[in-house]
């Protein structure tokens, strides 16, 4: 067994004065004439440790270097400096993995997009530390807000035959060596495929969960999605984590509701937990990422229709790029005007055209819109799609039909409404979006640690 003392536990004074071995990656090392001083960090917490070398003792340090492993053994000590309560003196260190000067991270502070190049390396900077941590701290609030609200954990398939959104935006899944595939009257013959089918990964979760939500009452998905997205911003990426909660006997009023305590639930719960490096973000990157946090926790979120926002922004004397009619999606500029001045809150839009919304949401009476919200924050935009679901089979074959959608392929979605069918919503809620708000980094790439977006994969 390696007999190691994790750095968390030398800083909160754990183990004063007593002699330690500690391992860790050197951040910093500098050399004084009698001294020299290196800042290491294990992982264990946002802090670094310094360790302290007399001159008597350790002649030669050169292998002290930035990005080198090291293990030290030495006696825990009050700092008299400011920064930390304790340090550690030296008495004994070995490089366990060396890094020259070819180490990429010499300097204390790199271009976000100059790290983005390596994230094999760039966690190891107090910036990606903290994303990655607080990406932690949020996984583990949205698990515990569904467990304490009576939802199960669904694990939904990640090859699908289906494009839930329609959006065509899908990764086809095959077997096949593209380079020898069977073409006969330009068609590709499936049958020697793996499923002897079309496959694809999943854009969604819904169509699954919808099934077990029809059984089981509450369920909620949370998993990689897939899509090959055109749009190339720095909100959208190829390889995302969804969170999609699916409640029988849910309206979309049931349904807001929800949306609106898991989002307060999330924001609670990282400021108790991550006030640290919250105030880390705070610092470097977003000044009024506290107030975000005020925002969400205290203040209620705003709703309009559709039908309402396009009125309110024709009315607004706004010169848009687009000027906005009944009929068009809400465009970044829209978003933009709804959430960040209008409202200065995040805000629900309801009621969508049916025309621009997939077949699977509620007709509403009026015929022409859909029972269906999407939440907009400030600054960053769409970070919920969701809606109260078509359970009328009759009204969901001739939505299918319109949309294009062949009912042959999706069989076990209109049986659940050919039996025991009932009133349910759901939601779709972007992990990586929520986490760009909740850290103030400002691009997606920078909160995933292998990013996959459009012609860029490492
Ligand atoms: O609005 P979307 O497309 O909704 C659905 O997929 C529904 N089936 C969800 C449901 O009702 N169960 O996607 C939901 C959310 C978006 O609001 C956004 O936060 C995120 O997923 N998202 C993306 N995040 C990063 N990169 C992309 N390319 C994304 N596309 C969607
Ligand atoms: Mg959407």
């Amino acid at each position: 067994m390696i007999d190691r003392t994790p750095v968390v536990s030398v800083l909160n004074g754990e183990c004063s004065d007593e002699v330690v071995v500690v391992y860790g990656w050197v951040r910093t090392a500098r050399s004084g004439k009698n001294v020299s001083f290196a800042e290491i960090s294990d992982g264990s917490t946002p802090s670094t440790l310094q360790v302290v070398f007399n001159r008597d003792g350790f002649e030669d340090l050169s292998g002290l270097a930035t990005g080198a492993c090291i293990r030290v053994k030495g006696k825990v000590v009050r700092s008299p400096g400011q920064e930390q309560s304790r340090e550690l003196e030296a008495v004994e260190l070995e490089i366990v993995g060396p890094a020259g000067e070819d180490f990429p991270l010499q300097k204390k502070k790199h271009s976000l997009e100059f790290l983005r190049s390596m994230p094999h390396l760039r966690v190891r900077t107090n910036t990606f530390g903290a994303v990655f941590r607080m990406s932690h701290h949020l996984s583990l609030a949205i698990h515990r807000f569904f467990d304490e609200n009576g939802f199960y954990f669904i694990h939904a398939p990640l090859i699908t035959t289906s494009d839930a959104e329609g959006a065509g935006e899908s990764f086809q899944v095959t077997s096949m060596p593209l380079d020898r595939i069977k073409v006969s009257d330009g068609r590709v013959d499936y049958s020697e495929d793996y499923f002897r089918r079309k496959a694809f990964l999943t854009v969604s979760a819904q169509l699954e969960a919808e099934p077990m939500a029809l059984a089981m009452g509450k369920v909620y998905t949370f998993g990689p999605t897939f899509r090959a997205d055109p749009s190339d911003t720095r909100f959208h990426t190829a390889e995302f984590w969804m969170i999609e909660p699916e409640m029988a006997f849910f309206d979309l009023d049931d349904d807001i509701a929800l949306i609106e305590r898991f989002v307060k639930y999330t924001a609670s719960y990282l400021r108790e937990k991550c006030g640290e490096d919250i105030g880390f973000f705070s610092r470097f990157y977003e000044k009024e990422l506290e107030n975000r946090y005020r925002m969400l926790i205290e203040g209620d979120f705003a709703r309009i229709s559709y039908s309402e926002a396009i009125e309110l922004m024709q009315g607004s004397g706004r010169d848009f790029e687009t000027a906005p009619q009944w009929g068009c999606d809400i465009a970044t500029e829209y978003e933009r005007f709804l959430a960040d001045e209008h409202f200065g809150s995040p805000v629900f839009v309801t009621d969508y055209p049916a025309s621009i919304k997939p077949f699977y949401m509620r007709l509403n009476d009026d015929g022409r819109t859909v029972a269906c919200t999407d939440l907009l924050f400030p600054q960053v935009g769409e970070i919920v799609g969701g809606s109260q679901r078509e359970e009328r089979s009759d009204v969901l074959r001739s939505r299918a039909l319109e949309c294009g959608i062949d009912i042959e392929d999706y069989s076990w979605y209109f049986d659940i409404r050919k039996w025991g069918t009932a009133p349910h919503a759901g939601f779709g809620l972007g992990f990586e979006r929520l986490l760009m708000y909740f850290t103030g980094m400002e691009n997606i790439r920078d909160v995933i640690p292998f990013p996959r977006s459009k012609g860029r994969m490492l």
